[in-house]
Parts: C-alpha cells; structure tokens; sequence
C-alpha cells in the first residue's frame, strides 16, 4: 500500500499484461513481434517468472514457448537480458533482468520485449542471443603472470584500499551485454574497459598490461563492435553500475601501451 495526496492507494497483487514478444525460429530466419496475453502475474514474480508462466500457457496449449537466457537469476551470472520498452534489462536502474519484480509494472501495460540488438551478438532463438563474442575478447586478454610455488602471503603485496576498491568496482561486471545493446555504436568499451581495468589496478595485472589491452582493443575491433561515441547509454543500463570512467582508463591503458609496446 502506498500514499498519494493522503489517499490510500493499495497495489493489486496480481496484474494482466499485454505483451508483444520477438519471435524468430533461428539466427537466418526472419524475427517478428507476436502478441501473447500474461493474466493474473502476481507482483511478487520476477520477469523471468512472468515468462515461465506465460511459457507454460503455450506448452499447455502445444505451441513453442518462448526462448530466453538465463541461469542463476540471483543476478551474479550475468547469462539474463533482454530489451524491454527499449530499455536493456527493462526500467529498474542497476537491475539485472531476472531481478527485476512485476511490481514494477502497472495492470493493463503493454510490454514490447526484444532480444539485445548488436551485429556481434547473433540472435539464436527469440531472446535469447549469442554473446560469445564476449568470450573471444576476455580470451585475447590472456594470463596473468603468476610465480609458481605456494601462494605468497598477502601482505607481501601492498594495494592501497582505494585502488582495491576500484579494482573490485570493476571486477563487479558480469558480462551480461546491455551496455553493448543500449549503445547506438555496439561498442563493447564499457565491458571491456571494466576488465582492463580489473586487471591494470592491481599489481598483479601490470606485467601483462600494454599487451592486454592492445590484444583485446584489437579483437573487439575485429569482432565488429562499434567504437565509444561517449553517449553514456551503456552507464545508464549496467546493473552493476560500472562507470564510464572505466572507459577513460581503458583509453589511457591503450595510449600507454600504443607509445611503450614493441607489440604492434
Ligand atoms: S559493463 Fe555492465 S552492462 Fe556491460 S557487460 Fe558488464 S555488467 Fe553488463
Ligand atoms: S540469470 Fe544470472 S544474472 Fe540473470
């Protein structure tokens, strides 16, 4: 229940949604969006419970349900996503798909649901999308230097408290794509810059840097992704709230590396 004007106004528990799904069979096949009644969602369910309903409907009924990714649905994997009412991961700021609640939405909205749109990310069935792109450019990244023997005692290694904050700030990304879904160029510089930077603010990180981040910059260029146009959309979507200033970093660590490496 909440308050408006000293009146009362009392949530219903369950609302009936319009929604209007993209449907596409496979990555060749033409996409369209196709209407589905949800009835009696209770505001207690996520979005992804609100689908599983809906897809139980179409079961029951001998149609093909509806092909979504997800996995965890705590919010950690980052496996969800979807575009809804062009919004990647829906209205709720720093709010992964499958954490996001129906209370959100009001009784009689219309939701249009979409796959996250990039030319590297293929759809391969209705929402769900290929992001192994992703993988190919946390692959270029490479190893980290690690000397053999047991492991070193923590101390023996100083990180200020800032930049171990920083640093797990970071590390907070969980490859989930929204930020290449919202961004009109693709651009990858928000996932990328929060792994670079991941890695560039802990010592353990530097021996490897310039490489790093002229081997990633590189693929991500080769896997088609866009360049950053500074629009800040990717910011706005992230449900893990990585900065942009990530993306400042990532730049600094390219121009260092451009200037120093050997490597070309
Ligand atoms: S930067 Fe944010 S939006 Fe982009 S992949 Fe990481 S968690 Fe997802
Ligand atoms: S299913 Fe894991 S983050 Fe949503």
């Amino acid at each position: 229940m909440s308050e408006a004007n000293g009146e009362k106004i009392t949530k219903p528990d369950k609302i009936n949604l319009t929604l209007k799904v993209w449907r596409q069979a496979g990555p060749n096949k033409k996409g369209r969006l196709e209407t589905h009644e949800a009835k009696g969602i209770s505001t207690d369910m996520s979005f992804l419970e609100m689908l599983d309903v809906v897809n139980e409907g179409l079961t029951l009924e001998g149609k093909e349900p509806i092909a979504f990714d997800h996995d965890c649905r705590e919010g950690i994997c980052g496996t969800c996503g979807a575009v809804v009412n062009g919004l990647a991961h829906g209205p709720e700021r720093e709010t992964t798909l499958c954490q996001l609640h129906m209370r959100h939405f009001k009784d009689g909205d219309t939701l249009v649901i979409e796959p996250w749109r990039a030319r590297p990310f293929k759809v391969i069935k209705d929402l769900a999308v290929d992001r192994s792109a992703f993988d190919k450019i946390i692959e270029a990244g490479g190893y980290v230097s690690v000397n053999t023997g047991g492991a070193p005692e923590a101390n023996t290694i100083p990180v200020p408290p800032e930049t171990a904050e920083l640093a797990m700030d970071a590390a907070a990304c969980i490859g989930c794509g929204a930020c290449v879904a919202a961004c009109p160029n693709a651009s990858a510089m928000l996932f990328v810059g929060a792994k670079i930077s991941h890695m560039a603010l802990l010592p353990q990180g530097k021996p490897e840097a310039a490489r790093r981040a002229l081997s990633m910059l590189r693929k991500m260029d080769e896997l088609g992704f866009g360049n950053c146009g500074n629009e800040a959309e990717c910011e706005a979507v992230c449900p893990k709230n990585i900065t942009i200033t990530n993306i400042a970093r990532f730049n600094r660590e390219f121009l260092k590396a451009s200037l120093c490496s050997k490597e070309k």
